[in-house]
C-alpha cells in the first residue's frame, strides 16, 4: 500500500472575491509502513492536504493514487477509500455522539459489514490500544469523560476500522503534558502494532523530529521542503523564514555551540543531546 500525490491544487471559493488557493502543485509519496510528519505555519494548507487524502476534498487538478486506485477519479466509491484511510480530525472529541463509549467506537466497524463478534473484538482491541481500561470505560457515556479520555475514545473509533493509512490532524492540540505524551505513545504503539502508514500533522517539532521517517513542510499552500528529519532540520534559516523552529534539543545544542562548545551534529531528540552532553562532561 502506498499513496502517490501528483501535482494537486485546491482553491476554496473559486471565482468568488474570497477565493483562496490553499494548495498549489503539491506532490509526494508515502510508502508502506512509513511515518510521515507534516509541519507548517498556521494556514499553510496542512488540513486541506490531509482532507484530500481520504477523499473528503477533491483537488481542482492533480491526482491521488492510493494503493493503485485513483481516488480523484469520477465514480470512485468513497466508502472503500474511508475503509482504507482513517482520518482523525483536530479536536475529534466533538464528534463523539453515542450513548456509550462502546457504541461510539463500534460505529465505524459496524459500517464495514462485520458480524457482532468481530465488532466487539475490534472495539475491545481499540480501547486497549489507546490505553483505556475496557471493562471500566465501555459502558460510560463519552460525554462524562475527561478531555484526554474523550480524545482517546475518538481516536479508538478510527483505529477500530483498522485503516491501512492513519492520518491524525494535530491530535495532541490542547492536551496537558501527560495526556500529550500518552497520545503520542499510543500513536507509536499503533504504528508498531499495525505497521500502517501514519501521517501526523503537528506544530510540535520535538514530536515530529522524534517520530517521523519523512517530513513534509507546507508554506503558503506549497510543499516547501521534504526530507528526513536530519535533512529538514539542518536548514534552520529556511525554516525560520517560514515561521518554524528547530526541535528544542537542537536549539539548546546550537546555543552551546555558538558559545564555543564542540557540538557539531544536529541533535533532533533530547536523548541524543543528553548522550552528547554526558560524553562531553565525562571527558577530562
Ligand atoms: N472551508 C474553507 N473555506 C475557505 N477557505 C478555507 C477553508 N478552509 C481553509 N481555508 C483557507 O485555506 C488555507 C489553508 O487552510 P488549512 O486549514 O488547510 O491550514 P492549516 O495549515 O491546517 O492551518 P492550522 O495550522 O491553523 O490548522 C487558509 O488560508 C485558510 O484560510
Ligand atoms: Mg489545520
Amino acid at each position: 500500500m502506498s499513496i502517490q500525490v501528483n501535482n494537486i491544487t485546491h482553491i476554496y471559493s473559486e471565482g468568488l472575491p474570497q477565493q483562496s488557493v490553499a494548495l498549489e502543485d503539491v506532490s509526494f509519496r508515502a510508502e508502506d509502513g512509513e511515518f510521515i510528519g507534516i509541519i507548517g505555519h498556521t494556514g499553510s494548507g496542512k488540513s486541506t492536504l490531509v482532507q484530500h487524502l481520504n477523499g473528503l476534498l477533491k483537488p481542482k487538478s492533480g491526482t491521488i493514487i492510493v494503493g493503485g486506485t485513483d481516488i480523484t477519479a469520477e465514480g470512485v466509491l468513497m466508502r472503500d477509500i474511508r475503509r482504507k484511510i482513517g482520518l482523525v480530525f483536530q479536536y475529534p472529541e466533538y464528534q463523539l455522539f453515542e450513548e456509550t463509549v462502546e457504541k461510539d467506537i463500534a460505529f465505524g466497524p459496524s459500517n464495514l459489514g462485520l458480524d457482532e463478534e468481530q465488532i466487539a473484538r475490534r472495539v475491545k482491541e481499540a480501547i486497549e490500544l489507546v490505553g483505556l481500561d475496557y471493562e471500566e470505560i465501555r459502558r460510560r457515556s463519552p460525554f462524562d469523560l475527561s478531555g484526554g479520555q474523550k480524545r482517546r475514545v475518538a481516536i479508538a473509533g478510527v483505529i477500530a476500522m483498522k485503516p491501512e493509512v492513519l492520518i491524525l490532524d494535530e491530535p495532541t492540540a490542547g492536551l496537558d503534558p501527560k495526556a500529550h505524551q500518552d497520545v503520542l505513545s499510543m500513536i507509536e504503539k499503533v504504528h508498531a502494532y499495525e505497521n500502517n502508514i501514519i501521517i501526523l500533522v503537528s506544530h510540535n517539532m520535538n514530536d515530529i523530529a522524534k517520530l517521523a521517517d519523512k517530513i513534509l513542510v507546507m508554506d503558503g499552500g506549497r510543499l516547501a521542503m521534504q526530507g528526513t528529519p536530519q535533512e529538514v532540520f539542518s536548514q534552520e534559516e529556511k525554516l525560520t523564514s517560514m515561521g518554524l523552529a528547530l526541535p528544542q534539543s537542537a536549539r539548546l545544542m546550537k546555543l552551546a555551540r555558538d558559545r564555543g562548545l564542540p557540538f557539531e551534529g544536529n541533535y533532533l531528540t533530547i536523548a541524543h543531546a543528553e548522550e552528547e552532553l554526558y560524553q562531553f562532561l565525562k571527558r577530562d
